[in-house]
């Protein structure tokens, strides 16, 4: 599948089909998809926290309100901001936005289904999901990745109402 197929084909997935294990092949390349990502001035300010155990992702469950597909999902990767590696701007939420992206696009081509959860900035979710993880850095996501279990409709589509040429 190709990136144009890619993007097309990705839909946010919350049933996934219940005891899958992502082989470690495909964990690598979604890693490395997230860390290929556009970073403001290179800085790459993210890490990545894998949950892949019944309690890890009942931990992330209990503590963000709409990840509730983790139930099924075969794993999530929870994606981390390191603003103190950004000490002079402020880009760190979008270099982690095009990770969770990369990361939402490599598991489509690999037959995944997938579903950005959004931590930061919601509170309290951010905060409880740091403490869960128990890390210093900030939550910007959590993508749950699995075998889709259902065929969601398309929801993107294409409006020329939202095209602007500048003169
Ligand atoms: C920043 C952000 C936060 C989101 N948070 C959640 C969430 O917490 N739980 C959830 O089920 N879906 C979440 N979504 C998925 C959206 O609901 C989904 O992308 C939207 O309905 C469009 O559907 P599609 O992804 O299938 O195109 C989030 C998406 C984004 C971009």
């Amino acid at each position: 599948m190709d990136c144009t197929e890619a993007l097309r084909a990705r839909r946010s997935v919350r049933k996934f089909k219940k005891g899958v294990k992502i082989p470690s092949e495909h964990l690598r390349l979604l890693l490395e998809a997230a860390m290929m990502a556009p970073s403001a001035v290179n800085s790459r300010p993210w890490e990545f926290f894998i949950a892949e155990s019944d309690e890890a992702k009942g931990a992330l469950m209990a503590a963000h309100p709409a990840c509730r597909m983790l139930e099924t999902a075969s794993l999530a990767i929870v994606v981390v901001g390191r603003p103190d590696l950004q000490p002079n701007f402020d880009f760190w939420p979008q270099d982690c936005a095009a990770a969770t992206e990369n990361i939402l696009l490599q598991a489509t081509a690999l037959g995944y289904g997938s579903c950005w959860c959004g931590c930061y900035p919601a509170r309290p979710r951010t905060d409880e999901v740091c403490k869960a993880l128990g890390t210093n850095g900030v939550p910007v996501s959590i993508v749950a990745i699995g075998v889709p279990d259902e065929q969601p409709a398309a929801k993107g589509f294409f409006d020329p109402d939202r095209v602007r040429f500048m003169r």
